[in-house]
């Protein structure tokens, strides 16, 4: 099983997003997964122009020249898309929605009716598979994620793929706290993995 993960938080391997992705990596590998990790940060993706050139000119193939070309034809190949982010103003992280932008090409420019809803198919060239959302956020509450998981169930209705499920940390902005207290919260990790 081939999985692309995207971390789309600036801190990249020292964040929060990353304590609870990284252990969720290390388990999908366990069991045998390959997993492909990036970071947002590390890539140069443009944002998208909104022009359609890779619907109606060039279809499957976006006209900018960026790391977008490497990673979208993984995404196209790729079983499982985990889409890693922090909440940043009650939704994903902009690199991310820059990012999901920038995968228009793997969909056709045609509707059709998904679950009794208008949604667009999937290219030809690109596998079915799974979503699944990791994400953290600085408040208490489960209930802060709540725009984001119905945006990404979204997203998987539209990029016709199956909404896996999601991996959600509350007030990841105290796990780094709590470790350097010595508090014992590998059932956290342990969850994840
Ligand atoms: C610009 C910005 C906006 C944020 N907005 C929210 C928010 O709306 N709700 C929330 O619970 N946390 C919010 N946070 C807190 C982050 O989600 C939290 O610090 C998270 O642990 C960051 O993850 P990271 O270390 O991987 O970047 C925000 C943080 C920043 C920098």
């Amino acid at each position: 099983m081939k999985v692309i993960a995207i971390n789309s938080s600036p801190k990249m391997g020292e964040g929060n997003t990353a304590l609870v992705l990284n252990p969720f990596v290390e388990g999908m590998r366990e069991a045998g997964a390959e997993v492909e990790l990036f970071y947002t940060k590390k890539l140069k993706i443009n944002p998208c122009h909104g022009d359609y050139n890779c619907w109606f000119k060039t279809p499957g193939k976006c006209f900018q020249k960026d790391d977008m070309e490497m990673v979208i034809s993984r995404m196209a190949d790729a079983d499982v898309w985990v889409f890693a982010t922090p909440i940043f103003v009650d939704g994903m992280s902009g690199p991310m929605k820059n990012f999901l932008d920038r995968l228009i090409p793997l969909i056709l420019p045609f509707y059709r009716l998904n679950d009794g809803h208008c949604r667009h198919p999937r290219g030809e060239g690109t596998k079915s598979g799974k979503i699944v959302l990791v994400s953290n956020c600085g408040f208490w509450e489960i209930d802060n994620f709540d725009p984001l998981l119905a945006h990404m169930k979204a997203i998987a209705k539209n990029f016709d793929r199956e909404f896996a499920g999601a991996l959600l940390r509350p007030h990841g902005t105290a796990i780094r706290r709590l470790i350097k207290g010595n508090i014992p919260i590998d059932d956290i990790f342990d969850a994840a993995k």
